[in-house]
């Protein structure tokens, strides 16, 4: 009896304590999941569910797996106090997201993703933390790749540039890029060990509504013909969420590495219209294709450059693109099917200057 109690507070006090803030969301929930199943692992969520995540699914992951919730908006620096005064890992994911966003509430991501930077710096400054991951974005380097002919894939010695600086889809970037330094100075200033994700392109089910995958299911489902192909030749690289979340978990543990910046993504690059073609083919589309303009702003390629991730993290995304892309179309027919009347795509002619 005396043994066993002995052995659990060992159990207790042996394990890694993880706060996932953003944990509500599509790769925050996944990284959780994958936690969860270690049992190593003291997990604390904190989330306004900004993208309503927290549904009948969610809630039994979280009591399944005693992991401690915390409803707040943490824009509000009292939100803080919900919080313990120590964690072995910070997973700094709360961010104001979307491509439309950005373009019809510009000064809201500003506002919301500068105010959970500067909440979080100085929580983490009054605290004990001993890793702190901060997930940035491959558009922070945009325009470096269009005007300056930077190589594609990307490898992580990239200036970062945005431009023009006044364009709306940029305040999304601009914050990442204070998100970046502003982790990288506070970690050396007051002691704690910091990590800069890059991601590029991660899908997967429920990866909301605001991305191009939905908005294609949405435009098959409609019966859109000829079919348009907004900026078919531009390239990206599609990552399974599972390959991301495992290499956020992989850098954040990765005891090699200090004050470190890394891509995290899948390095096979593909057209706009590779990926297209190959949901008309999931949908058994039979109608035209047609080539049209993209989103201002849209940079032309974009690819990440795996090798520092690979040779420090062990990172080796597993999933092949059509793979991750089929999982995805899975979950939102289905979400579709159960929710006909759900229309999120505008079309990007909304937003042409
Ligand atoms: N998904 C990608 O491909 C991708 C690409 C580049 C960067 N990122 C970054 O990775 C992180 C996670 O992205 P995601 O795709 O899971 O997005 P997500 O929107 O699903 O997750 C972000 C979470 O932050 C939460 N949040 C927003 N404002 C908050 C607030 N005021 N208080 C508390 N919580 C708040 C949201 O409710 C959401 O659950 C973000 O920082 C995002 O910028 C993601």
């Amino acid at each position: 009896m005396l043994k066993s109690l002995v052995e659990e507070i060992y159990k207790i006090i042996m394990k890694r304590k993880v706060l996932i803030l953003g944990g509500g969301g599509f790769i925050g929930s996944a990284i959780a999941r994958i936690l969860s199943k270690r049992e190593k692992y003291d997990i604390t969520i904190a989330d306004n569910f900004h993208h309503n995540q927290d549904d009948e699914i969610f809630t039994h992951f979280i009591l399944e797996n005693s992991i401690k919730l915390f409803k707040a908006d943490f824009t509000e620096k009292s939100s803080y106090d919900l919080l313990d005064k120590h964690y072995d890992d910070f997973y700094m994911l709360a961010s104001m997201i979307g491509v439309n966003n950005t373009l019809e509430n510009p000064h809201e991501i500003i506002r919301v993703n500068t105010a959970l930077i500067s909440n979080s710096l100085e929580w983490v400054k009054n605290n004990s933390v001993k890793n702190l991951l901060f997930t940035s974005t491959s558009e922070c380097y945009s325009g470096t790749i269009d005007k300056f002919g930077y190589k594609v894939p990307t490898n992580e010695e990239i200036p970062l540039c945005i431009d023009p600086i006044d364009h709306p889809r940029f305040t999304y970037a601009v914050t990442k890029m204070l998100g970046e330094s502003g982790f990288l100075n506070y970690s050396r200033v007051f002691g704690f060990n910091c990590k800069i994700i890059r991601y590029n392109n991660i899908i997967g089910p429920k990866m909301g509504f605001g991305h191009v995958i939905p908005h294609l299911v949405e435009r098959f489902i409609d019966g859109e013909s000829p079919f348009k192909i907004y900026g078919g030749d531009q390239t990206r690289a599609f990552c399974g969420i599972d390959d991301g979340a495992l290499g956020t978990i992989q850098a954040m543990e990765c005891e090699d590495a200090k004050h470190e910046i890394f891509h995290i993504g899948n390095d096979v690059e593909i057209t706009i219209e590779d990926l297209v073609k190959e949901t008309g083919r999931y949908f058994h589309y039979k109608g035209n294709y047609e080539i049209a303009p993209t989103y201002p702003g849209s940079v032309s390629r974009r690819c990440p450059d795996l090798t520092k991730a690979r040779k420090i993290l062990g990172f080796n995304p597993k999933i092949d693109w059509k793979e991750a892309l089929k999982e995805t179309l899975d979950w939102y027919v289905n979400y579709y099917k159960e929710n006909p009347n759900k229309r999120f795509f505008e079309g990007p002619n909304k937003f042409y200057k």
